[in-house]
């Protein structure tokens, strides 16, 4: 970490699967991290022991991004803990997968409000109180690509993300904040994993060219390139990692 390296980053949903690997990895590269969880306390705090163990600083916060009243919780903490936030990880995230004939109002209702509206209270919260200099990575999913049947309300979320990743790197003009975001393939996670029969995990794991299914560490590195020095000239971008499965 240089003097140019932002300091702290607060991962939203980082108590398990991608994030989780997002926050240890920015703790490695020497960030300050703040863990958010909305219900996996436990977990949470395990990953704030084994940061801090590996001498590393960290925070474990609960917070509900879907409510704004919790989001400005979240950062308030931050500030009082570490005095602001320089990097945003909009991690948080749900997915129910059923065509749109299936799909009921709460299930419809419950991922605009958790992907879209989520990654909305943090967003304003972060062009309000971010540090100059900082960075923001929100999360799509290459799903916005493949637009496969019974994925419509989870890639309209995404859809919508990748729109206001463009949008807030333009209004962020003057302040050296950069805007981006990260769309995964199939990872393996709780989010793509459960539900699914061995044999389809198997099918979707071989679409991609390199015939895997992505590591939440192939995520978290791409997170970490973004958050780091070495992506200053990347703004208002989303990057596909996922194998070259589009
Ligand atoms: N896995 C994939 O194949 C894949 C592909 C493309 C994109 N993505 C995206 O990658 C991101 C991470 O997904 P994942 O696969 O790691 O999911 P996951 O294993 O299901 O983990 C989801 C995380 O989000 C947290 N979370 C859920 N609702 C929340 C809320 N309302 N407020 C705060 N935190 C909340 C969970 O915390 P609690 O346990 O405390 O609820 C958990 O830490 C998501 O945005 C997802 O859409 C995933």
């Amino acid at each position: 970490m240089n003097a140019q390296t932002p300091k702290v980053a607060l991962v939203t949903g980082a108590s398990r699967g991608i994030g989780a690997a997002v926050a240890r990895r920015l703790a490695q590269d020497g960030f300050t991290v703040i863990v958010n969880y909305a219900e996996s306390a436990a977990p949470a705090e395990a990953l704030v022991r084994e940061i801090e163990q590996a001498g590393g600083k960290a925070l474990a916060a609960q917070a509900d991004v879907s409510k704004s009243a919790d989001v400005r919780r979240l950062f308030d903490a931050a500030q009082t803990a570490f005095g602001g936030v320089d990097v945003l990880v909009n991690n948080a995230g749900i997915m129910s997968l059923s065509t749109l004939a299936d799909t009921d109002d709460a299930v419809f209702e419950r991922q605009i409000a958790v992907n879209l509206q989520g990654t909305f209270n943090t967003l304003r919260e972060a062009a309000r109180r971010l540090r100059d200099g900082g960075r923001i990575i929100n999360f799509s999913s290459s799903v916005v690509g493949l637009l496969q049947p019974t994925y419509g309300v989870y890639a309209g979320t995404k859809a919508a993300v990748e729109a206001m990743t463009s949008v807030l790197a333009k209004e962020l003009r003057g302040r050296n904040i950069t805007v981006n975001a990260v769309a995964p393939g199939p990872t393996a996670t709780d989010l793509f994993l459960k539900g699914k029969p061995q044999d389809l995990v198997d099918r979707m794991a071989k679409l991609a060219p390199l015939e895997r299914l992505g590591q939440p560490t192939d995520i978290a590195a791409t997170v970490a390139f973004l958050a780091g020095p070495d992506a200053g000239w990347v703004n208002g971008q989303v990057l596909r990692a996922n194998g070259g499965i589009i």
